[in-house]
């Protein structure tokens, strides 16, 4: 039997503090619970799940070019790396793994400096506003995108 194409779950800095942080933003969800129905709808998929979180940049850009050859897809929330770092948007352009943006909040509604994304710029797209339910849209869009680079 063929194994399960791995994605790679990636979070950013202070998303290990769901639950408590901004819960008016946020919600009331750990990570772990998120953890928790990736997990469960990756396996409705036929996908298996990788899932990560650190403070650190150069952690994240590590995950990121582990995925390479390896991975099958990437989800990255870079929380606030995700305005700042040309490092983890070098990281997702040279791993060449298909990657999904996620944001929990709806980061255009927001200060004017959550309005760019370096991530964007490597990402094939973006979930942002549907709080947790964006890693469940972000885990069909590359279930979508692997059945059918599998399928030409
Ligand atoms: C976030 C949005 C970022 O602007 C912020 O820095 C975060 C979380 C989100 O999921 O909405 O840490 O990525």
């Amino acid at each position: 039997m063929s194994q399960a194409p791995i994605i790679s779950i990636l979070n950013g800095p202070n998303l290990n503090m769901l639950g408590t942080r901004q819960p008016e933003l946020y919600g009331r969800e750990t990570l772990s619970d998120i953890e928790k129905l990736c997990r469960a709808h990756a396996g409705t998929l036929g996908l298996a799940v990788e899932f990560r979180q650190s403070n650190s940049e150069g952690d994240l850009v590590t995950w990121i070019q582990e995925t390479r050859g390896r991975a099958a897809g990437i989800v990255i929330n870079a929380g606030a790396y995700t305005h700042t770092s040309v490092a983890i948007l070098d990281a997702l352009l040279a791993a060449e793994v298909p990657a999904v943006e996620v944001h929990l909040s709806n980061i255009h509604q927001r200060d004017s400096f959550r309005h760019h994304s370096y991530v964007a710029k490597a990402a094939k797209g973006m979930i942002c506003g549907f709080g947790s339910h964006g890693y469940i849209l972000a885990l069909d869009a590359l279930a979508r995108l692997i059945k059918g680079s599998s399928e030409a």
